[in-house]
């Protein structure tokens, strides 16, 4: 079986895209890969969260994960920060990072354009912690997106340069795990692109049918066709994608048609497709909730996972010590 890790910053809520773009992917992956799926909160700090704030959004993001099915019986769930021994690789790994490679990262030039008041050493190394992350379970795969991309490329060279260095065949060097064609991209309710955490443009898996329905009902649309069989124009044609992908075929057929015929009002296309879309949140929400108020639970989950990454990581921080040359007396 290969390993498969991948961290999840513990910002923002999950949204419909997230969800059929990522998420349904861990859930399938968990059962054919060895999976570790954890809170990355340490990465959260190069942003200086308030600490009345960082409990509750990693809360808030590991019930999320669990209520979507990540099933911490199969996949090894955790905290990040419950497993220290990443800070000790994290460490060692930034002896061979060099500073120029690090502020060429694509990720760390755009943090110097958006928060130019607050430039850490943390930002500089994400690229490591992560690189620490990944490498400490000798993983082989990282599902991530396109903008984790570079991040990984230089997770490989971490890892190549440590054991180039050493002479060893120690770590593997990990692949980015594409989904391949069943890779969704969901778009956003606002006309164009991608739905997004931060756009505004989003249904979260949180909101409540009443948000939902709001927000469809309020979704970009056009003035409508002009003549039968038109193709529909990019904001219309979004909200079919979505419709796609909550909605039963005949439903699609029959708005399709509409569309077609000219005849259609695109008030009772967002009403049917505002419930199909709660049909598939619904259930999601109520879990989120329920998880979010069993303290116990989550505390059970937290600290099992913790424990069999903290083994995993053990392990390979002791052999790396090893291999640099640190002996007892
Ligand atoms: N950098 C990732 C992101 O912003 C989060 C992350 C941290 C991660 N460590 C990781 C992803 C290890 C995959 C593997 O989304």
């Amino acid at each position: 079986m290969e390993t498969v890790v991948s961290g999840i910053r513990s910002t923002g809520n999950l949204h419909l895209g997230n969800y059929f773009g990522a998420v349904k992917n861990f859930l399938k992956m968990q059962h054919e890969n060895k999976c570790f799926f954890f809170i990355a909160d340490y990465h959260a700090l190069t942003t200086h969260p308030k600490p009345d704030d960082l409990h509750g959004n990693i809360k808030q993001v590991l019930a999320e994960y669990l209520a979507c099915g990540i099933d911490p019986e199969v996949a090894t769930v955790f905290i990040q920060s419950d497993v220290p021994e990443v800070t000790e690789l994290y460490l060692l790994l930034n002896m061979n990072a060099y500073v120029g490679e690090l502020e060429r990262t694509a990720s760390f030039k755009e943090k110097i354009r958006k928060q130019p008041d607050n430039i850490n050493a943390g930002l500089l190394t994400y690229p490591v912690l992560m690189a620490a992350d990944i490498i400490i379970h000798k993983a082989n795969k990282v599902p991530v997106g396109k903008d984790q991309e570079q991040h990984l490329e230089m997770t490989r060279r971490f890892a190549r340069r440590f054991n180039t260095m050493y002479n060893v065949d120690y770590f593997p060097e990990p692949d980015a795990y594409n989904f391949g064609n069943a890779l969704l991209k969901i778009p956003g309710l606002d006309g164009s692109g991608k739905m997004g955490k931060s756009e505004g443009n989003g249904i979260f898996l949180a909101d409540d049918p009443k948000e939902i329905r709001k927000k469809v009902m309020r979704a970009v649309t056009d003035a409508g066709p002009t003549k039968p069989g038109e193709k529909p124009s990019e904001p219309v044609e979004n909200l079919f994608t979505i419709m796609k992908v909550v909605s039963d075929a005949s439903t699609v057929n029959y708005f399709t048609e509409k569309h077609a015929s000219c005849e259609i009002r695109y008030g009772d296309l967002k009403k049917q497709l505002a419930e199909d879309i709660i049909k598939v949140t619904e259930p999601i929400r109520e879990k989120i909730n329920a998880l979010i108020a069993d303290r116990k639970y989550l505390a059970k989950v937290v600290s099992e996972g913790g424990e069999k990454a903290r083994a995993s990581a053990a392990k390979t921080v002791k052999e790396v010590r090893e291999i640099i040359g640190y002996k007892p007396f």
